[in-house]
């Protein structure tokens, strides 16, 4: 548990809290004194989650919310403002993948990596947006991908929708520096999550890792300092940035 709570008396809003990264995400910003609301499909897992929080002394407030519904999006950030107080930070981190060769691809795959990695986060990003324009100030951290900034075989959606992530930022930064909204993507390497872990067990994710620099996958705690870093009101001169968390991985 940290003892600096930078963000205290903030809200946050955590997309995709239900599993890995985004779930990580929510309790370190709750323990830095964020209270967090915490959405995702999954019910069961969200009830666990805010649990998890209270009992370590946070406040958690779980919504139901599909990211591919941009009605859905824009009433779930009218309702969480309504329940816990103003945004001050938006961590937009739902995400899904596709693999195979670019030549086995579907409608159906597209669809659901586009929809969900670059449509849901644009419509996210402007309901935050919308909120925090008046107000003249806020935080928006994409959760964008190594492969966002190079390109590994049979991920060629994926890669796609991070890269227009990354535009994103870089676009939603500039045109809302005078309004005081700060937007900044964060991009991973591999870190061990549900989306992958299946994978690394395998003979042939054990032998894809030993390409890494430093031969190891990520913990969802390995984003901890730059996640704190980039919602820290400290970090008012950064906007736009686009950050490799990555241990090297964009050099293999
Ligand atoms: N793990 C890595 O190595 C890695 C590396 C780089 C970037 N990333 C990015 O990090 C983010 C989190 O990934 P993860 O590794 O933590 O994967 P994960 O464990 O599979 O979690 C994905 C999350 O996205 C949510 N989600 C998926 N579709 C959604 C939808 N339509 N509406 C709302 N929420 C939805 C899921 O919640 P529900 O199913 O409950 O809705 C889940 O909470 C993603 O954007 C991913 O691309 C991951």
């Amino acid at each position: 548990m940290t003892t600096h709570r930078p963000l205290e008396g903030r809200v946050a809003f955590v997309t995709g809290a239900t599993s890995g990264l985004g779930q990580r995400f929510a309790v370190i910003l709750a323990e830095a004194g964020a209270r967090v609301v915490i959405s995702g499909r999954r019910q069961e897992r969200l009830a666990a989650l805010a649990d998890e929080i209270s009992a370590n002394g946070g406040t958690a407030v779980p919504l139901i919310l599909d990211v591919t519904d941009p009605a859905a999006v824009q009433a779930a950030v009218a309702e969480a403002e309504a329940r816990v107080g103003p945004l001050w930070l938006l961590v937009n981190n739902s995400g899904v993948s596709a693999t195979g060769p670019a030549e086995t691809m579907s409608e159906g795959d597209y669809d659901f990596v586009m929809d969900t990695n670059v449509k849901g986060a644009y419509f996210m990003a402007q309901a935050a947006g919308r909120a925090m324009l008046p107000r003249k100030e806020g935080r928006i951290i994409n959760v964008a991908s190594l492969l966002g900034v190079r390109v590994l075989g049979q991920l060629s959606l994926y890669a796609m929708s991070k890269a227009a992530v990354i535009q994103m930022t870089k676009a939603l930064a500039l045109e809302w520096a005078r309004h005081g909204i700060n937007v900044n993507a964060i991009c991973p390497g591999y870190i061990e999550t549900e989306m992958n872990s299946d994978y690394f067990r395998s003979d042939n994710g054990q032998a894809f890792m030993k390409r890494f620099p430093r031969r190891r996958i990520g913990q969802p705690e390995d984003l901890d300092g730059m996640m704190l870093t980039l919602a820290d009101p400290a970090s008012r001169f950064t906007t736009g940035a686009i950050i490799s968390v990555d241990d090297g991985q964009q050099f293999m």
